[in-house]
């Protein structure tokens, strides 16, 4: 068989490990040919790829990024980009594509199934927000980056008596939030599932230091939005493609609770940080086994669907599932969070 892998949207540890695992099954175990498109689905539009061997994915399952590169194109978003796509994958002799994505890359994936196309997806996302597999790879590592940052800051503010409100991914859900701020013994957690009310916030962190304590860790997902009316909110401008860029929720907290506390306040901004640098163990065999099977179901001809783990078993889903609801944090698990801030 021949077949086409691409990575799209924004990057996340293990796209490598996918990719070489990919080549490892395709090529060594059932003898195919594999090719990868280079910066997504923009490789596929513009017939731009490389040949990918055993060599080529020598050394780089523990490497962050994406050997292959990535960008935010999506052939639907071009007026004849799906037709274009379909006319390179037989002009290539395409058996099946592989893309590896996160929400928008499965929609486009969905889009060209639904056109016609091979495709078998593997869902990739740090903010582990793909409702049909239990976790995504890169969300491990994005919650380790991001926990021993808080760490860290926890002796800063110590030292100064202050309030630091950490900013972490997550545009539509908290789940980098919830579990670094459990995991680092957070004072206060603030996710876009629930938006919050700034009095509430400034009463919480309050209590702290009336209690005696000399400093607070606030983590704040960056698509944190208030309640409406609690305080005044700039929601921030969008990039060049349209995208959410965000205002830094944590700089407007900051300024919040600086006023209302009468403590010093600083925002940090974790960032892109929390998406490079190597994946870890964890991260790095769940993408392994995405790889493998999602090599598998091409050769089972399983197209329309995306590889998910469900408890400890990796099962296919078929695309549409994939793409219809984003997978929140309920409110017990915010609960279990709460009761130890
Ligand atoms: O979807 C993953 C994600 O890391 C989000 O948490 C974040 O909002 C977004 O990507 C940032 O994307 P960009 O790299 O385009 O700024």
């Amino acid at each position: 068989m021949r077949i086409g892998v691409l990575t799209s949207g924004g990057d996340c540890p293990g796209l490598n490990a996918v990719i070489r695992s990919v080549v490892h099954r395709a090529v060594a175990d059932h003898g195919d040919e594999v090719i990868g498109f280079r910066d997504g689905w923009k490789g596929l539009l513009e017939c731009d790829y490389l040949k990918l061997d055993l060599d080529a994915v020598g050394g780089i399952l523990a490497r962050g990024g994406t050997i292959l590169g990535s960008s935010r194109v999506q052939p639907s978003h071009l007026r004849d980009g799906v037709e274009r796509a379909k006319g390179h994958v037989e002009e290539l002799g395409l058996d099946a594509i592989i893309p590896i994505g996160g929400e928008g890359t499965l929609k486009a994936a969905r889009l060209m199934s639904d056109a016609g196309l091979p495709i078998v997806g593997v869902p990739k996302t740090i903010d582990n927000d793909i409702a049909v597999t239990d976790v995504t790879f890169g969300f491990d590592t994005a919650v380790g980056v991001a926990t021993e940052a808080l760490d860290r800051l926890k002796t800063t503010a110590e030292s100064h008596q202050r309030v630091l409100v950490v900013e972490v991914m997550g545009r539509h859900t908290g789940w980098i939030a919830l579990h670094s701020g459990m995991a680092a013994g957070a004072h206060a957690i603030v996710v876009p599932e629930r938006p919050f009310d700034i009095e509430e916030l400034a009463r919480r962190v309050g209590e702290r230091f009336e209690a005696g304590k000399r400093f607070a860790i606030v983590v704040v997902a960056e698509g944190a939005k208030p309640a409406p009316g609690s305080m005044a909110f700039d929601e921030g401008a969008k990039d060049i493609y349209g995208h959410e860029r965000f205002a830094g929720i944590a700089r407007q907290l900051s300024i919040e609770l600086e006023e209302r506390l009468g403590k010093e306040a600083r925002p940090v901004i974790l960032g892109h940080v929390q998406r490079g640098g190597t994946p870890t163990a964890y991260d790095r065999v769940l993408a392994t086994r995405f790889g493998w099977h999602a090599v598998e179901a091409v050769h089972r001809e399983e197209f329309g669907h995306m590889t998910a783990l469900r408890g400890t078993d990796i099962v296919m889903v078929p695309l549409a599932e994939a793409v219809e609801t984003l997978k929140t944090v309920p409110e017990d698990r915010y609960a279990e969070a709460e009761c130890v801030l």
